[in-house]
């Protein structure tokens, strides 16, 4: 088989080498972006006659009349401080999977190219590919939740053009090997996906600086988890400019509405409390995963750096339906390869944890 892996020393070879043009699809290269009214007039100016908006107003206490700045400017400026990247180098979703949608569209020919998972992971991946008519590859991961490199570079071929890599990793919760992933976007010819919605539960370091490194990383995060906001819908994704700009000519114009965009706004300024819900989370974490390991119907707590533990259980199914009755609702993984007998549960407050606990120790009682 022939291996499309190139034995590369340095990164400088693979960031200079790379030729992303050579990845993206041929109508997205063509394309001529729509020229929205709020992209050709930036300027300032008192009266709007120009893109068909209803310039009485809104029926609303605030006026929504207006269409939202197409590139969420002011977001991105403070996640750019945050990060130490610049704006040009983010782009922002309808949730990160707008993000993952778009990664499809830009870059794989329908029924022509291919992408590589690494199961059990986030089952977005696989849908998006799904609908986009992409063929879908698989390297499982090892059995202790690691990524397989030889089986990788195995499933990878000339028309591989992306590689999903999610860490920390869902549903299984841990935090991938950050060398493994560093010699895969060296060596790989295509696009490496770093899903990165958990991080901020996590003490490893983001990818993002990488972005600098690697032309051909693409690092997700989310408004989802950490930050609380997963009513909003939004995502991002930190690339170098060659491919946000990709992003920004295929994306829907105003892909981001301008009630989302305040109040994501409105949040970015209680920075400060999202840090403290991420430690109290944590701890939460860690005290769940104590009480779950002493529980006789759990065989085995897996190792998280998310906001969700994979708990193997003596009967995943009749636990699942034991917790419905009770109104608790967990995700059953009994199905998903790999983690037959598993239940993912997300981390609760602490009395939906307490809650959770009590009903896990019911079900022990009523099956004795
Ligand atoms: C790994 C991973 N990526 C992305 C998402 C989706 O994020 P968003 O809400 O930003 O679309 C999820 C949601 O559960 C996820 O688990």
């Amino acid at each position: 088989m022939i291996k499309f892996f190139r034995v590369i020393s340095s990164f400088f070879v693979a960031k200079n080498v790379m030729d992303l043009q050579n990845l993206v699809r041929e109508n997205v290269k063509r394309l001529t972006p729509y020229s929205s009214a709020r992209k050709e007039f930036t300027g300032t100016a008192n009266i709007f006659l120009d893109a068909n908006e209803n310039s009485f107003g809104s029926p609303l206490e605030k006026n929504y009349n207006r269409y939202p700045d197409p590139l969420q400017y002011k977001i991105k400026e403070k996640i750019a401080v945050w990060n130490d990247v610049k704006t040009d180098k983010i782009f922002i979703g309808n949730g990160s999977d707008e993000a993952i949608d778009l990664l499809f569209r830009i870059f794989c020919e329908p029924q022509k190219d291919n992408i590589l998972i690494c199961p059990p992971t986030y089952g977005m991946y696989e849908v998006s590919a799904e609908i986009n008519d992409i063929e879908i590859r698989k390297a499982n991961l090892t059995e202790d939740f690691e990524l397989d490199f030889e089986g990788i570079e195995n499933a990878i071929e000339a028309n591989t053009k992306m590689l999903f890599i999610c860490s920390p990793n869902n549903p299984t919760g841990n935090t991938l090997d950050r060398n493994v992933i560093l010699e895969l976007a060296k060596t790989f010819n295509g696009i490496v996906v770093i899903d990165e919605a958990y991080i901020h539960f996590s003490n490893e370091k983001s990818f993002i600086s990488e972005i600098n490194n690697f032309k051909n990383i693409v690092v997700l995060q989310t408004f989802s988890k950490a930050w609380g906001l997963a009513g909003l819908r939004v995502g991002l994704a930190f690339a170098n400019i060659e491919i946000i700009e990709l992003f920004n000519k295929v994306k829907p114009p105003y892909n981001v509405s301008e009630i989302v965009q305040d109040a994501v706004l409105e949040a970015l300024e209680n920075k400060e409390s999202v840090e403290n819900t991420i430690a109290e989370i944590i701890d939460e974490r860690e005290k769940l995963i104590g009480n779950l390991s002493g529980l006789e119907i759990v065989t085995k707590v897996f190792p998280t750096d998310a906001n969700f533990v994979l708990v193997k259980t003596v009967d995943a199914d009749k636990i699942y339906r034991h917790l419905i009755d009770e109104k608790i609702v967990v995700r059953n993984r009994n199905n998903v390869e790999m983690c037959e007998g598993c239940l993912r549960i997300t981390i609760g407050t602490p009395e939906e944890n307490e809650r959770l606990l009590k009903e896990l120790k019911n079900f022990v009682i009523s099956n004795r």
